[in-house]
């Protein structure tokens, strides 16, 4: 694994460096519970996968989320004038669920700048960094590969469930900044899960070995992520996604809700879509860390997640006909 975070990831690390869990997801949650104080503040995405929000709150942590803008990159100075005294995480996700964004090597510097500046650990969330149709993927530990070790304040994590589509063998990994933030996650994996299930470390083995796989996989993606264009024609979609498996539809000129809408597409076309609302939820949490309330982004009363990972003939055929149901409706 370090081999390849090297290689892939010009992320030059070790092996004593490198955790296998069993998915990303245990990943993140293991994350987190060993760099939280409960009641330190994380920073979330703007849009964000809602299993991050609840990954926070079962840490301890207070989540708060950091504004994207119209291309949906972090908003630098508005994420600036977020740092307070309790808040010690940053998450970034990139490529994103839910909304397709891949960010640029100068945003990711702009992240680390103000992570250093305000001594913030990032969480790295890279599972989709297979998946990227415009751009490239940059891994955030290579921009402070120049730092010693423990200077270095990058957790990333990674998935064999997308790249590999494994993802019913659950196991993913996380790189750590150096031996004494690895020291802190392995107590929380010897208290939690001991290890990965060392059969399927050895599938992941086997996966690695097939590296042309992953390639052929990311092709089938593209060419279903190409086939959203009617999206775009229909004024739901401002561009193609540049990465990951999903894209965010505004359908708020159609005179519907989203919730609505998502509806009726599963009533009549019998298409799946996700309403925005659960990828922007804000939730209001007490000093004890009891959440109060929780609203969601207003905006994503008109916005809906589509998953384009599907068999690229189902994926054409669904965007076809979620364009002409929008002409209907306007
Ligand atoms: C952003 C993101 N991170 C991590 C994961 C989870 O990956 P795994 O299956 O390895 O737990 C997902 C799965 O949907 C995801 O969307």
């Amino acid at each position: 694994m370090s081999a390849k975070l090297r290689k892939r990831n010009r992320h030059d690390t070790n092996p004593g460096l490198v955790f296998v869990t069993p998915g990303a997801s245990q990943g993140l949650f293991a994350v987190m519970q060993s760099v939280a104080n409960p009641g330190d503040e994380i920073l979330l995405p703007g849009y964000h996968w809602p299993i991050h929000l609840q990954q926070s709150l079962l840490a301890g942590l207070r989540p708060r989320c950091y504004p994207l803008d119209a291309r949906r990159r972090p908003d630098l100075e508005a994420l600036d004038r977020m740092a307070g005294d309790r808040t010690r995480v940053l998450l970034v996700n990139t490529p994103s669920n839910p909304t397709g964004a891949v960010y640029e090597r100068e945003v990711l510097d702009g992240l680390l700048a103000l992570a250093q500046r305000h001594d913030w650990t990032i969480i790295s969330d890279e599972a989709y960094e297979d998946f990227v149709f415009a751009g490239e993927h940059v891994s955030m530990a290579e921009l402070e590969g120049d730092l010693p070790a423990e200077q270095r304040r990058v957790f990333t994590v990674f998935s064999y469930s997308k790249s590999f589509a494994m993802t019913g063998y659950r196991l993913g990994y996380v790189a750590v900044p150096d031996a004494a933030r690895g020291a802190t996650l392995q107590v929380v994996e010897e208290a939690s899960i001991l290890s990965s299930p060392t059969p399927v470390q050895y599938a992941g083995l086997a996966a690695l070995d097939a590296m042309d796989d992953v390639a052929i996989n990311r092709e089938l993606v593209r060419t279903a992520r190409n086939s959203l264009a009617p999206l775009v024609s229909a004024g739901l979609l401002d561009r193609l996604p540049e990465g990951g498996w999903f894209a965010l539809l505004d359908v708020g000129a159609l005179g519907v809700g989203a919730e609505e809408f998502a509806a009726g597409l599963l009533d009549s076309e019998a298409i799946a879509v996700a309403p925005a609302r659960g990828f922007a939820l804000r939730p209001e949490v007490d000093a004890t860390g009891t959440v109060r309330s929780v609203d969601a982004d207003p905006a994503t009363a008109r916005q809906l997640r589509v998953a384009f990972c599907g068999l690229p003939a189902s994926v054409e055929r669904a965007a076809r006909r979620i364009a002409e149901c929008a002409s209907a409706l306007r």
